[in-house]
């Protein structure tokens, strides 16, 4: 029926990304955000830039209000993300370069143990680490964190955030590992490595930002791989889109100027695909859900972020649901 959300077809958590102020401020978005979500992950609330855009001065605010919104709809609380280049605001690139990779190590055992420690029991689990590898093939990415601290620094953020808050899962999440299969080695090689050192890494996170012609193979293969680490498996960013873009630089093609009902069909079709081959290749204690990212084609972050006019998500403009909606519903019950 119609009047179910998508929390409601089956005992599998289905999440939204929001920035609670946009929730709070558009009844439509807000009734679609309380009716179909049983997870919640932040879109950027709870990004360093956020929490720390100052030095000495933690912003908990919207984190707060994001709290008890979902303990209001008995939703659970995605922590995204706490150690990631592009959420580190400058003053933290300052003053490493001034005072050196030891204070950057401390700073980071801080951050992490005051923001994991506020909300111990509160955030069922966090991205301890976003995207540490570089967009292509299996190097570690070249960031602040790497550069001054090593790979160590992975360990160790996952090490400070369970001794904060030993409940907590904790992922590894990162884009393209879907369908890179260097990308995908090397993160699982970080992922045994990890293991063998007894860093308390729980979970890995597939973004799945695809697109239409994303071979489902690969896809198929890449999660049944991940699922053997033992994991558990988070899609957490998924978005379909139609037309090409640069994953490094931003910027896109728009070669597809019109969302047709044939192409409607054929995303809702995907996106019905996607959770299938979620259920069938990650087993069900594996299966830490699907999470959407931004999930309206109004809110998108593809049309401003690649300057395309798209329509990746599964609610339209007018933040109704799209034939996608219905499909991927399906794909939560159907063998
Ligand atoms: O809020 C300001 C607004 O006041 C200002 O006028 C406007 C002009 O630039 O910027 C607004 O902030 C933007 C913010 O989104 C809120 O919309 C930032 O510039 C923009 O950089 C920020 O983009 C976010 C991006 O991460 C960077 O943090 C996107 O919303 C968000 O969807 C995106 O999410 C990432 C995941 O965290 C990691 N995986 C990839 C994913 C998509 O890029």
């Amino acid at each position: 029926s119609t009047d179910k959300g998508l929390k409601d077809w089956g005992k599998f958590p289905v999440g939204g990304a929001v920035n609670i102020s946009d929730v709070l401020k558009d009844p439509k978005l807000q009734a679609i955000t309380e009716k179909n979500f049983n997870s919640i992950t932040a879109t950027n609330d709870m990004k360093m830039y956020g929490i720390i855009p100052t030095e000495g001065v933690y912003y908990w605010d919207k984190v707060d209000t994001l709290v008890s919104f979902c303990e209001k709809n008995n939703q659970r609380l995605f922590g995204h993300a706490l150690i990631w280049h592009h959420g580190a605001p400058q003053w933290i690139k300052d003053q490493t370069a001034e005072n050196g990779a030891e204070w950057m190590d401390s700073f980071m055992k801080e951050y992490i143990q005051t923001v994991v420690g506020r909300y111990k029991g509160k955030v069922a689990a966090w991205d301890v680490v976003n995207e540490a590898f570089a967009s292509e093939g299996g190097a570690y990415r070249e960031t602040l964190w790497y550069n001054n601290l090593g790979k160590k620094y992975i360990a160790n953020a996952f090490r400070y955030a369970h001794e904060a808050d030993p409940e907590a899962d904790l992922f590894y999440n990162d884009f393209n590992i879907e369908r890179d299969a260097e990308k995908l080695d090397g993160v699982i090689s970080m992922i045994t490595e990890l293991k063998a050192q007894n860093v308390p890494i729980t979970g890995l996170g597939f973004q799945m930002h695809i697109r239409i012609d994303t071979p489902e193979e690969l896809i198929e293969n890449s999660l049944k791989k991940a699922a053997e680490t033992g994991l558990k498996i988070h899609i957490s960013e998924l978005d379909i889109i139609f037309n090409k873009h640069n994953d490094t630089e931003g910027g896109g093609e728009q070669s597809i100027t019109e969302l047709t009902e044939e192409l409607k069909q054929l995303q809702a079709e995907k996106y019905q695909r996607i959770v299938k081959i979620y259920r069938k290749v990650v087993p069900a204690a594996q299966q830490f859900g699907i999470t959407f990212w931004d999930f309206t084609d109004r809110d998108t972050w593809i049309r401003p972020f690649f300057n395309l006019t798209d329509w990746p998500t599964v609610f339209d403009e007018e933040l109704e649901p799209k034939p996608a909606y219905y499909s991927f519903a399906e794909g939560l019950v159907l063998p």
